[in-house]
């Protein structure tokens, strides 16, 4: 059974496990270390290092990190910081540990593991994963092939501000907005996706994916919507499976 280190890096947490890529299940215990603050390269590369210490692993690490990624290079700073932007973070992260690492956009390794293991099998078509978190972070599958970096949730939405600053779980929270609050101005984002985007299908991840049933009723977009299997650990599981589809 071969296992895999796989990583999440997020705008709270950092997140790793060993991972059965063939079943998708964890096969270590699940380490979450809060993102350190400011997350600066050098304090999230040593959280990173601890991680990988705990879990005393040693081999080739999927890492998934929250902002468009090019060649393992960041290409926006999002949630994470402009000193992110332009940096190689599969060189930063493989010098703070001594091990090779593949990175890829935390949304793209949701999707994967969904699309492979989860909720996406099966689904023919134009298949969008979206991730609700403290961003909106999306994939887009066509006929199963990831087309990577999507990104809904930088969709324009009311004054030009991105729309996920108005429609994430972050933004539910820190404005105490009801269910029924939050679930108008998802439903909103969900359309507006739908309208660009033409998807057969939505597989919905990330926290709120818990507590769809809180919101489900409020939804008018006729997609049909998928909850996600792997939920949280999506993004684990398809930054391990990145990481063996290289090696
Ligand atoms: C970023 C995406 C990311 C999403 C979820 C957004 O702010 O732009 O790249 O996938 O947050 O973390």
């Amino acid at each position: 059974m071969a296992q895999t280190l796989g990583i999440d890096i997020g705008g709270s947490g950092i997140k790793g496990a060993l991972v059965d890529t063939d079943s998708g299940e964890l096969a270590s215990e699940r380490l979450r270390i809060p993102t350190p603050r400011p997350a600066t390269p050098a304090a999230v590369a040593d959280t990173v290092r601890q991680l990988v210490s705990e879990l005393d692993y040693s081999g080739p690490v999927g890492c998934c990190f929250p902002t468009i990624v090019v060649d393992g290079v960041a290409k926006s700073a999002s949630n994470m910081g402009e000193e992110w932007r332009d940096l190689a973070v599969d060189e930063a992260l493989s010098a703070a540990t001594d091990l090779p690492f593949t990175v890829l956009n935390d949304a793209d390794a949701a999707g994967m593991a969904e699309m492979r293991l989860g909720a996406g099998v099966g689904l023919d078509g134009l298949v969008i994963t979206i991730t609700v978190g403290t961003g909106i972070g999306s994939a887009l599958f066509y006929q199963g092939q990831l087309i990577p970096n999507l990104e809904l949730g930088h969709m324009a939405g009311k004054g030009g501000i991105s729309i996920e600053t108005w429609a994430s779980d972050r933004v539910r929270k820190d404005e105490g907005l009801s269910w029924e609050e939050w679930g108008a101005r998802f439903d909103k984002f969900l359309n507006r996706a739908a309208r660009v985007c033409s998807p057969d299908h939505f597989i919905l991840g990330g926290g709120v994916s818990k507590k769809y049933d809180n919101f489900r009723d409020l939804l008018t977009v006729t997609t049909p919507i998928h909850v996600a299997r792997f939920r949280n650990n999506a993004g684990i599981i398809g930054a391990a499976m990145a990481a063996v589809d290289r090696d």
